[in-house]
């Protein structure tokens, strides 16, 4: 299979922009959400540990409740998926152990013989000073998840709003993610621009290439 061109991508990378009103009448087809499913599900992150859970919000009733928590922006009720992020607040063993299960299964290894990079992943992790702040640590991967999805929703012409505009323990609490572990970060709307939204005119507001790449 041909590789994507660089014109192609640049292009994408140009057509995309925070989608700021959505046309409430168009909805991404199943297939298109399964690969958008797939850039978050196959997103990299620190020691593979995918501390991340998304939950797509299709319920008219939830997202209403949902809207004045992101500031009364309306693509929470009138995008086609609106996906909130979380991550897992306090890493722990049993995740790093679900992982090591899920590593010995995929790729056909001897649990024991992963027994040392467990030991890395928990002394690393958990028994030093980065417990600290582990929870940054997973908001962090969260987020490459989301760029992921923003661009792969670019090449494939479905808009997005990456959202940090919203209140997380709202959030949580519609949600029902208190005392689960799991915690909102941010969300971001995917769907079709609205026709008239003006936002989708504006020319790219960005620091020159020199001064945000520095060769050495
Ligand atoms: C993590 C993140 C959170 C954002 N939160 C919001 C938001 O809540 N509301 C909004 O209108 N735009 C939001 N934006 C969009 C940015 O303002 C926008 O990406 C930036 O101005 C650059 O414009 P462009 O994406 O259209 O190129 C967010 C962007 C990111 C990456």
């Amino acid at each position: 299979m041909a590789r994507v061109d660089n014109e192609v991508i640049h292009k994408q990378l140009n057509w995309r922009y925070a989608c700021k009103k959505f046309d409430p009448t168009k909805k991404i087809r199943e297939n298109d959400w399964n690969i958008l499913v797939e850039s978050l599900r196959l997103s990299a992150s620190s020691y593979g540990l995918q501390p991340w859970k998304f939950i797509l919000v299709q319920d008219p009733a939830i997202r209403a409740q949902l809207l004045p928590w992101a500031w009364g922006q309306t693509p929470v009720t009138d995008s086609s998926h609106f996906i909130v992020f979380t991550y897992k607040e306090k890493m722990d063993e049993p995740h790093i152990e679900k992982h090591i299960h899920q590593m010995a299964a995929t790729l056909g290894i001897d649990i024991a013989n992963l027994d040392k990079y467990k030991n890395v992943m928990v002394n690393d992790l958990l028994k030093s000073p980065r417990f600290d702040t582990i929870s940054w640590w997973a908001q962090r991967q969260t987020y490459i998840a989301m760029g992921s999805l923003l661009t792969t929703a670019a090449l494939m012409e479905i808009d997005t709003l990456p959202m940090e505009g919203l209140n997380p323990a709202e959030f949580d609490k519609v949600l029902g993610l208190e005392g689960t572990g799991w915690r909102t970060i941010a969300a971001v709307a995917c769907g079709y621009r609205a026709a008239d939204d003006k936002y989708q005119k504006n020319k790219k507001v960005r620091f020159p290439v020199d001064e945000i790449l520095e060769i050495r």
